[in-house]
């Protein structure tokens, strides 16, 4: 039985990428990532490279299970770690019940791209993403972890729950306008931008598509 490896490519840097992600993306007959990702392994790729869009990734994650069906070793490129709002999830999904071998080669999420780049630890914090939807149920818990006081770091996404918006909900939710946030743009990259900034000010913030969003509310732990 050929495998599946969903390999995480980390949050964008060459830096980042480990040997071991390489060592899967060499050893694929069938390679599928967004433009991105695959750019990332230009010089690693061997076998068929295919580019993953937001329009055909069911139609490319039934490609991939069928193509380790066939037999073929395939690299399925996950941005950050697959596990944290990435590609596993899906995959999953979609090989449930078939004959392949999957395997999850780890990386550098952006949010722990993120609690390094602000020196913060991130095992009491609260975790949020928004890109599988923003669901009232998701909106709860994100209230939730305000009335608890927990530092929360979390993914926007600007087509169903964009910055600005999850600042507006959080001052809903009982924030003050003036709590402390940080927006963490485009980490690891050449233009990487970290903004120290307010609530209030992110209702008026224009931010990068890949940018983490940290809501500092935890005061036992210092910067
Ligand atoms: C579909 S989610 C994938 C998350 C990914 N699995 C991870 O572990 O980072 C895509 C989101 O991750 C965040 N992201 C990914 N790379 C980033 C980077 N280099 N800098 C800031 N945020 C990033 C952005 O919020 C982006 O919209």
């Amino acid at each position: 039985m050929a495998k599946l490896n969903v390999v995480g490519i980390g949050p964008g840097s060459l830096d980042y990428v480990t040997p071991a992600a390489r060592k899967a993306v060499r050893s694929a007959a069938v390679v599928i990532g967004a433009e991105r990702s695959l750019r990332l392994f230009r010089k690693d790729i061997k076998g068929e490279a295919v580019a993953l869009t937001a329009q055909n990734v069911t139609a490319l994650l039934n490609y991939a299970a069928e193509s380790a069906e066939k037999g073929k070793t395939v690299a399925l490129l996950s941005t950050g770690d697959p596990g944290f709002s990435g590609l596993l999830r899906p995959i999953l999904e979609i090989v449930k019940g078939r004959d392949v071998d999957l395997t999850v080669i780890p990386a550098v999420s952006s949010i722990q791209a993120c609690a390094a780049r602000l020196r913060m630890c991130w095992d009491e914090m609260s975790l949020f993403s928004f890109h599988k939807g923003a669901t009232a149920e998701k909106k709860a818990q994100l209230a939730k972890a305000v009335k608890e006081g927990k530092d929360i770091m979390l993914l926007p996404d600007p087509k169903v729950f964009s910055l600005r918006e999850i600042a507006h909900f959080l001052v809903e939710a009982g924030l003050a306008k003036e709590t402390p946030v940080f927006v963490c743009e485009r980490l690891t990259l050449s233009d990487e931008r970290v903004l120290e900034s307010t609530l209030a000010q992110v209702f008026n913030l224009d931010c990068d598509t890949l940018s983490v969003l940290f809501i500092k509310l935890n005061q036992r732990q210092k910067r």
